[in-house]
């Protein structure tokens, strides 16, 4: 059977418009992340303490080679982990952890607290994350009581966007 050409659905133009498409939903999914990188930049802007290279360069070394950056993402380091929270909100968000009905730790402030959480992470599961397939090793023992605190330490003085 002969059918004329132009009855023969038009290939084409479809995957034409679909790429288009694509092309849009890309575009839209990435303007938010672009918006919010610059917001993260300009609300970071002269906070925190901004610490000498060397200290801010061992304590950047303690934090990739424990891989915590495998698991967080850490805009001071450029680490992009998704496993757990993000670490740019890390002390901001810690306050309201400890006021938490169900926060049973010990630590009175943020910093403590993030050390504690990098101690014995189970103590208190951060809100989302507790059905997680990729648990946060203890690093107590793992690591010694003064790297612990110069992790919160950082993250304290960088993760308060
Ligand atoms: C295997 C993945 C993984 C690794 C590696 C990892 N973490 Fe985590 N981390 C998580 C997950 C998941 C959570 C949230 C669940 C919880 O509270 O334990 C978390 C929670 C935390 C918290 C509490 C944050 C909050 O918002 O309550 C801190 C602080 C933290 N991690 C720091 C670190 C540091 C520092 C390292 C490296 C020494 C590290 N993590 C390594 C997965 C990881």
């Amino acid at each position: 059977m002969h059918r004329p050409l132009s009855s023969l659905p038009q290939k084409s133009p479809d995957a034409a418009a679909s790429m288009i498409y694509l092309i849009v939903a890309l575009l839209l999914l990435l303007v938010p992340s672009v918006l919010r990188a610059e917001a993260l930049n300009q609300s970071c802007a002269g906070t925190g303490q901004p610490w000498s290279d060397a200290r801010f360069g061992s304590v950047k070394a303690v934090y990739l080679d424990n891989y915590c950056g495998y698991c967080h993402s850490f805009s001071v380091v450029e680490s992009r982990g998704m496993f757990g929270p993000n670490h740019d909100a890390a002390a901001a968000v810690a306050a309201r952890y400890i006021d938490d009905p169900g926060y049973t730790g010990g630590a009175a402030g943020a910093q403590e607290y993030l050390a504690e959480s990098i101690a014995q992470p189970t103590v208190y599961m951060t809100p989302g994350y507790a059905a997680t397939t990729h648990q946060m090793p203890a690093y107590e023992g793992l690591l010694t009581e003064a790297q612990i605190s110069e992790l919160a330490a950082f993250l304290t003085a960088y993760g308060d966007c």
